[in-house]
Order: structure tokens, then C-alpha cells, then sequence
């Protein structure tokens, strides 16, 4: 186990019987080792700073079906909304008075939000707001489009891979393409788009080599930004007599995709701030870097559930942003409200 620790820590790299082998071995005291390691070397990319995104999730309409998620189109419990385009500004406007640089527009794969719709969207903000920078997280959608919205200002872009085994992949995700999944991401990264992958820890069927295999799919694609939560069961889905992932669990893939991909940019995500109260503060001691405070409006914060009892959904953002603030503080790091790119990142000027 000294070795295959070394070996992480030394040249960031593991292949995946060596990860399979490393988990199986785990015990308490090594844990406790790979996540200081973990957070040391974040430290030596991005020093204490936590960086913060302010997440606007501007519409639950989902034309997919995924077996874990609440806003599948099969949820017919969902009660389903639409932002418009000045409730999405708005809270843009809110944000940026808070201080963010930095937005995430996320929501399900909504088509009713077309090309033409999000172009006029993002250059609107884009003129509001110059200094900041958005992120979209929005789903599988054509070459075509992902190159208008990046040539529109469009920094990044999260899709998260969710799973990089093709079998486990296929049977999550009902009319779904592994091969375009992986595509896409592919796609958005020749663009120039920050690009951020990851998936979840816990899914029913998933095994360390799995497991093995989420790590190695980022260590070969290189994300500018890797998102890792627990998966968190929700009733009205195929999978609500699952398990679900641990905090604990889901902080040594953390720990882990911090060692093998060094420089990425990592949120602490709501998932783990849903399953443990500290969870986020744990996930920042064991390699996350990014806490991404929601912006949506109150009255569709709870509808916006991806699973249940999310944190959150009754706060004000000015208050979220007092209690990030105050987190962070207490964890031992420090709240950076810039752009916040990736620490090699370089992008030609933006067209006026
Ligand atoms: N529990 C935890 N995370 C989930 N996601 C979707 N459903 C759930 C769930 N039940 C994650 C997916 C998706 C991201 C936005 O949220 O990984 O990419």
C-alpha cells in the first residue's frame, strides 16, 4: 500500500488493478493520509482558495430518462418549470451584487431552450456582466450548438460522464449513447470549452473496478473540472430502494481524482452537504476547491430535485452567501469570488 500511495502522490498515476487493489486495502489510517495528501497538492495548484460559482437551475423540464434522477421525464410527480429570461437575469443580478463572477446555468435537457434562446441569453449576460464567467450544464446537444454557444461567451461546460463503464452506463440511462456521452465531451473540450466530467458514488451494481475506471476516464480526458458526489436515492425513481453512496466513500474518489488529475477544479458538492452536514467542509480537507451557492429563486428551489431533502431550498442568497462565506472561513480556507479559471487556462479574447 506504501508503494501504491507513493506512487499516486509522486507521479499522479495508478493503473486499475492497482486503484482496485487500493481500495480494497483502505484502512481508517490511510484514509486519513491520502485525503492530507490530497489537500496538500490542491494546495500547491490553488493555495487555500475555494472558489465560488453561483448556480442557476433555470429549468426542470428533462427529455431524459436516467433511472437515478428525480427530473427524469418519466417523474410524473415532478412539478415541472421554466425560467424566463428575466427571472434568469434577475438572479444573475443577484449574484453579481453578491459578488460572483462566476455562473452556472444549469438545468434538465430541455429543448424549449433552443440555440437561439440560450445565444440570447449568454450574450445578455456576457454584456451585463464582462468580467464573469459562465458556465453551461444543460446536457447532450450537437457540435453545431455547442460551438455557436462557445463562439456567443460561453466559458465552460459540465457534463458529467456519470459513469464510465459502458455496461453501467447503458443501464442507467434508458435511449441513451455511451459513445455520444463520452462524444460530447470530447467535443467540448476541442472546442475550448473549460470542460468539466465526473459521476456519482454509490449507484446500485457499481464495483471498485468501476470505480477504477471513473478515475482513469479523468485522468485520460483531463477535465478542467471534475464534479464526484454520493448518489442520494429519490422515491420517485426505478432506483428508491437503493443504498445509495457514503460521504466517506465519495471523499476517497475525491481524494483520489485530486491525485491523479492534480490541477482540476473541484466542487464540494450539495450532495455531500445534503448527507452530512459538514460534508462539504470534508470534502474541501480532502481535495475540493469550488462550492457552487444556489441563485435560483426561492419558489422553485425544491422543485429542482435531482433527490430529496436538498440543502438549501429555503434560503436567501445573500444568506447562502454569509453561510459559504462563514464555512469556508472556519475550514481553514479562503472565499475567491473572481472568474476563477483553471489554473492553465488561456482563452483567445472574446469577440465584441
Ligand atoms: N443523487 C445524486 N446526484 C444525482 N445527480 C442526478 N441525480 C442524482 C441523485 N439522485 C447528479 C448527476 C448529474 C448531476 C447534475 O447531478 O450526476 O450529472
Amino acid at each position: 500500500m506504501e508503494v501504491l500511495l507513493g506512487k499516486l502522490v509522486e507521479q499522479n498515476e495508478l493503473d486499475k488493478e492497482e486503484i482496485v487493489y487500493f481500495l480494497q486495502h483502505l484502512t481508517p489510517d490511510l484514509k486519513v493520509r491520502l485525503f492530507e495528501l490530497a489537500e496538500q497538492i490542491r494546495k500547491k495548484h490553488y493555495d487555500e482558495s475555494v472558489y465560488i460559482r453561483g448556480l442557476i437551475e433555470f429549468s426542470n423540464f428533462c427529455k431524459q430518462d436516467c433511472l437515478y434522477c428525480g427530473l427524469r421525464r418519466s417523474n410524473a410527480t415532478a412539478e415541472r418549470y421554466r425560467l424566463t429570461e428575466e427571472e434568469i437575469l434577475e438572479c444573475a443580478a443577484e449574484g453579481y451584487r453578491l459578488g460572483y463572477r462566476s455562473f452556472v446555468l444549469q438545468s434538465g435537457e430541455d429543448f424549449h431552450f433552443t440555440e437561439a434562446r440560450l445565444i440570447r441569453l449568454v450574450t445578455s449576460m456576457k454584456i451585463r456582466y464582462p468580467d464573469a464567467a459562465i458556465t453551461l450544464s444543460i446536457g447532450e446537444r450537437s457540435e453545431a450548438f455547442y460551438r455557436a454557444l462557445f463562439d456567443a461567451g460561453t466559458d465552460r461546460y459540465l457534463l458529467r460522464h456519470e459513469a464510465a463503464s459502458r455496461s453501467l452506463y447503458q443501464s442507467l440511462h434508458p435511449g441513451m449513447s455511451y459513445d455520444n456521452r463520452v462524444n460530447c465531451l470530447r467535443i467540448l473540450k476541442d472546442i475550448g470549452y473549460q470542460v468539466g466530467a465526473g459521476f456519482m458514488v454509490g449507484l446500485p451494481g457499481q464495483t471498485y473496478e468501476h470505480l477504477a475506471e471513473d478515475l482513469l476516464f479523468l485522468k485520460e480526458l483531463h477535465p478542467e473540472m471534475i464534479g464526484i458526489g454520493p448518489f442520494i436515492p429519490h422515491s420517485a425513481t426505478p432506483l428508491k430502494d437503493a443504498q445509495g453512496g457514503t460521504v466517506e466513500d465519495t471523499l476517497v474518489m475525491i481524494a483520489m481524482a485530486r491525485l491523479l488529475v492534480p490541477d482540476a477544479l473541484m466542487p464540494a458538492t450539495t450532495a455531500m452537504g445534503t448527507l452530512d452536514r459538514l460534508g462539504r467542509e470534508k470534502a474541501l480537507a480532502a481535495g475540493s476547491n469550488v462550492i457552487m451557492p444556489i441563485l435560483s429563486p426561492l419558489k422553485v428551489r425544491e422543485k429542482y430535485a435531482l433527490y430529496e431533502n436538498k440543502i438549501c431550498t429555503g434560503d436567501e442568497a445573500s444568506h447562502c452567501r454569509n453561510c459559504i462565506e462563514m464555512r469556508v472561513a472556519a475550514a481553514g480556507y479562503r472565499i475567491e469570488l473572481s472568474r476563477g479559471d483553471h489554473c492553465s487556462f488561456n482563452r483567445a479574447p472574446e469577440k465584441s
